[in-house]
């Protein structure tokens, strides 16, 4: 299995978002939270993670859980990006990406951020689609690394 897309949307706008995501990588496995098994996370090469942001910059209850298990699950070589949806007339616009961010720099080979005003609009997509090629580029570096590392 190569890439799971995970997200959480309480009203749509990160679901639109990573549905958007998806049809650029349609070979990844798109999953809201609740229908994604924690427990599956190191049989992937790659992680996309989208979330909006709630109180004053923070999580989402229930993206939770996939934060705290990336931060145990020991997946150092899991290529990953993190994207998500909020409103800058809040003081930490997209705090739950920054957080996710500086967490997968620190446990995981971090790619890509994207933080998008509410509702993506079609002058957005240029941002979305370089999102997914930037993913794919160091996916690919990773994956070459672990082939040339057996070839030698
Ligand atoms: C109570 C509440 C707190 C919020 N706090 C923030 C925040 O701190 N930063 C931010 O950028 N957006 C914040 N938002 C805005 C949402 O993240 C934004 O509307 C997002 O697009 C919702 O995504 P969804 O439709 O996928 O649920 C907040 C919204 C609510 C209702």
């Amino acid at each position: 299995m190569k890439t799971a897309i995970v997200y959480h949307s309480a009203g749509g706008n990160t679901k639109a978002l990573a549905e958007a995501i998806f049809s650029f990588l349609p070979e990844a496995k798109l999953f809201g939270i609740k229908d994604f098994d924690l427990s599956t996370i190191s049989q992937y090469e790659g992680l996309l993670v989208g979330t909006y942001t709630w109180g004053d910059g923070d999580l989402p209850a229930k993206i939770v859980p996939l934060y705290e298990e990336i931060e145990v699950a020991q997946v150092p070589h899991l290529v990953t990006g993190v994207f998500g949806t909020g409103e800058t007339n809040y003081n930490h616009f997209c705090g739950a990406v920054n957080r996710f961010r500086d967490m997968l720099f620190a446990n995981t080979q971090l790619a890509v951020t994207l933080k998008i005003e509410q509702v993506y609009q079609d002058s957005d997509l240029y941002r979305i689609k370089k999102f997914t090629e930037i993913y794919k580029t160091k996916l690919t570096a990773q994956q070459n690394k672990f082939e040339n590392k057996a070839i030698l």
